[in-house]
């Protein structure tokens, strides 16, 4: 019989995102109240465990939260196998193990995204009981239909590009505005379509400037003056694309740890030179079209704030779940979200795989057949 579980641990890793703090309502309700265990709540992301920082999740802390933003644990992406300690990097894997069997813990709810999901696996590989939700503005984690935060996000990004219509009709310009997203285009492609995007870019679809122009020249004959080019943060050219994939290729291809480390080094100066993509786009576009261009960054507004309510009924769905599950004494699994229900996937299905959107999703088809460009 499994053992009977009386304390949990909980704790928020990577991105902040609305919807948080439903969950760990919705977890700590549901075991406090329903299955009459003890829970506690662990500061600052995975860092929390290796160096106690710890708080009492009593009914008074539970109460209050549902509505809002952020994570009252507060967050971070600090791993367990590699955390800066004292300006040291160190493995605090064991550290965790041992403080969480000094202080009666029986299992640790971590709460993140596609970083955290990997973070959760090495602790369960190390033996430590651990269960997971997912979370994240970027609906990008495998194997769930659905991550909480996305929903707000959503509503946040289309409510922006609503508005931004009024700017680009009365001048007359192109508006691009970034929206979050580095490796999926979910957010930018569920904005773009609800507010009505004449582009969207996504990472999965790389773009060509010409073609996009070129749609934009033709709305412009049609007699509509301006356009509105939703793009991910992500998204990029053909060319950049390629280039991406080679430096990708060399990683993995590399036998030393130099080659390997040389390999990252070029990956990282390619990211950081795409930072400023969307400027560029913009400013190419101008060239191109003879039309005044814009750029808008959303960047955090969009994590910000009071969660809609389907992250909220999302949230305590799966936070309770994730109690019946502990109280089952099932570990090393996600709850994932399937249609109306929950469902325990293994984490090793979930760690390091994300879910992209597929170029021939019917979001993609949908926004083709309304007209919508979609760069390629
Ligand atoms: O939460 C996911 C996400 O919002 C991504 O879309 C974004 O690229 C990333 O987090 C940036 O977060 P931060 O600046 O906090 O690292």
């Amino acid at each position: 019989m499994a053992k009977k579980i009386k304390r949990i641990g909980i704790l928020t890793a990577g991105g902040d995102s609305p919807g948080l703090n439903a969950a760990i309502r919705g977890v700590g309700k549901a075991a406090l109240g329903y299955f009459g265990m003890e829970i506690v709540g662990f500061r600052d992301g995975f860092r929390g465990l290796a160096e106690n920082r710890r708080i009492d999740l009593d009914r008074s802390a539970l109460s209050g939260i549902l509505t809002i933003g952020g994570t009252i644990l507060g967050t971070s992406r600090d791993k367990p196998h590699r955390m800066v300690i004292d300006g040291r990097t160190k493995d605090m894997t064991g550290v965790i193990k041992n403080n969480l069997k000094k202080w009666g813990i029986d299992c640790v709810v971590c709460l993140g995204g596609g970083g955290t999901q990997k973070n959760a696996f090495r602790l369960h590989q190390a033996g430590i009981n651990v269960i997971t939700l997912p979370k994240t503005i970027d609906n990008d984690v495998a194997m769930t239909d659905a991550t909480f935060g996305y929903a707000t996000a959503l509503g946040i990004a289309t409510d922006a590009i609503d508005r931004l219509h009024s700017t680009a009709h009365s001048h007359h310009r192109i508006i691009v505005v970034e929206i979050m997203g580095h490796r999926a285009g979910w957010l930018t492609l569920g904005a773009g379509l609800a507010g009505g995007a004449d582009v969207i870019l996504i990472p999965e679809i790389p773009y060509s400037v010409k073609r996009i122009a070129e749609a934009i020249g033709r709305r412009s004959k049609r007699g509509s003056s301006f356009s509105i080019v939703a793009v991910a943060e992500g998204a990029m050219s053909g060319d950049d694309a390629r280039i991406f994939r080679m430096a990708e290729k060399v990683l993995k291809r590399a036998k030393t740890l130099n080659g390997k480390l040389e390999a990252k080094r070029e990956i990282t100066a390619l990211e950081v030179r795409h930072q400023g993509n969307t400027m560029r786009l913009a400013r190419q576009l101008e060239e191109l079209t003879h039309l005044e261009a814009r750029l808008t960054i959303l960047g955090y507004v969009q994590r910000g704030g009071t969660p809609c309510a389907e992250d909220r009924i999302l949230a305590t769905r799966l936070g309770s779940a994730c109690a019946d599950l502990i109280s089952e004494g099932k570990f090393g699994v996600m709850v994932a979200a399937r249609g109306d229900g929950t469902e325990p996937v293994p984490l090793d299905e979930v760690a390091g795989k994300l879910k992209f959107v597929s170029p021939d999703h019917s979001w993609v088809e949908s926004a083709r057949r309304v007209g919508t460009c979609l760069g390629d």
